[in-house]
C-alpha cells in the first residue's frame, strides 16, 4: 500500500453535506487523472456506499484483504462494510481501532495519490483518535452558514489544532439558492467569513444548495461524474486550493 497524501474531510454536525462534499473532491481530483481513494470512516452514519451505488455489494476479500470498489474512476472502501451500523453508535478505543485498522491496512488500496477520508461528524475521542491513525496531511470542514454551525466549526478546527493536523480551510454548504444567476441566502447573509478571519482560517468556497444534487446522491451517481457547470467548477477550485495548501 502507498498512500501519498490524506485528507480528511470534516464537520461538527450530521447533515451538512460532508460526504457529498468528501465523494465530489474524490470526483474531481479523479477527472484530473490522479489515482484517488475515498474512505468512509463515519461510523455513526457511514453515506459513501448509497453516493457511489454500492450499497447492496459486498466487498471482495482476495487472500485476507478487502478490494476497495472501483467505481466512477475512484477506489471506495466504508466502515459500513465492516461493521453493523446499530453497533457503531457504542463503538469504543478498541473496536475503533480494529475497524480503522480493516480499512487502512487490512484494505489493498494499491497506489493511492489522494486519499479523502469522510470523518464521523463530532470533536469527540473518536475523531481524535481517527485523525491521529489516518495520519492525515490535512482537514478540510464542512458547514452550513447558520451561527450554531459556525460556533461547532471553531470547536472543530481546536481538536485538529489539538491533534496537529493543519486546516486546509472551510467550505460553506447549501447557503444560498441561485435563481437566474441571482442569489438567495436562505439563512441571510453568511457570517462564516468573517467569524473565519478571525481564526485566521480560509474559506475555500461558497457552495449553493444545488439542484440535481440530492437526486445525484440517492440516486449513487456522484454529481461532478456527469455535469460540468458552476458547481463543479467551484470542486476544481476546492481542488486546486488544497491542492496547493498541501504541497507546501
Ligand atoms: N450543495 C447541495 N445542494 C443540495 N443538496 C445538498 C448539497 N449538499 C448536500 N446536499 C444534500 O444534503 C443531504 C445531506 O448531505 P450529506 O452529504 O449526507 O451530509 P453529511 O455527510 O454531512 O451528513 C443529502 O441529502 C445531500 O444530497
Ligand atoms: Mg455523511
Amino acid at each position: 500500500m502507498n498512500i501519498k497524501t490524506c485528507f480528511g474531510i470534516s464537520s461538527c454536525k450530521g447533515g451538512v453535506g460532508k460526504s457529498t462534499v468528501a465523494c465530489n473532491i474524490a470526483i474531481t481530483l479523479a477527472n484530473q487523472g490522479y489515482k484517488v481513494g475515498l474512505l468512509d470512516a463515519d461510523i455513526y452514519g457511514p453515506s459513501v456506499p448509497t453516493l457511489l451505488g454500492i450499497q447492496d455489494k459486498e466487498p471482495e476479500v482476495i487472500d485476507g484483504k478487502f478490494q476497495p470498489f472501483e467505481v466512477f474512476g475512484i477506489k471506495a472502501m466504508s466502515i459500513g462494510f465492516l461493521v453493523d451500523e446499530e453497533q457503531a453508535v457504542i463503538w469504543r478505543g478498541p473496536m475503533l481501532t480494529k475497524g480503522l485498522d480493516g480499512l487502512i491496512n487490512k484494505t489493498n488500496w494499491g497506489e493511492i495519490d489522494y486519499m479523502i477520508v469522510d470523518f464521523p461528524p463530532g470533536t469527540g475521542d473518536v475523531q481524535i483518535s481517527m485523525s491521529q491513525q489516518l495520519k492525515l496531511t490535512g482537514a478540510v470542514i464542512i458547514t452550513t452558514p447558520q451561527l450554531l454551525s459556525l460556533k461547532d466549526v471553531i470547536r472543530g478546527i481546536n481538536m485538529f489544532i489539538k491533534t496537529g493536523v493543519p486546516i486546509l480551510g472551510v467550505v460553506e454548504n447549501m447557503g444560498y439558492l441561485e435563481t437566474n444567476g441571482d442569489k438567495n441566502y436562505i439563512f441571510g447573509k453568511s457570517k462564516t467569513k468573517k467569524t473565519l478571519i478571525k481564526e485566521d482560517i480560509e474559506l475555500l468556497e461558497e457552495l449553493p444548495f444545488k439542484e440535481g444534487v440530492p437526486q445525484s446522491c440517492d440516486s449513487g451517481k456522484p454529481y461532478c461524474f456527469d455535469f460540468k457547470n458552476e458547481y463543479t467548477k467551484q470542486f476544481e477550485n476546492i481542488v486546486s486550493k488544497i491542492l496547493s495548501k498541501s504541497a507546501n
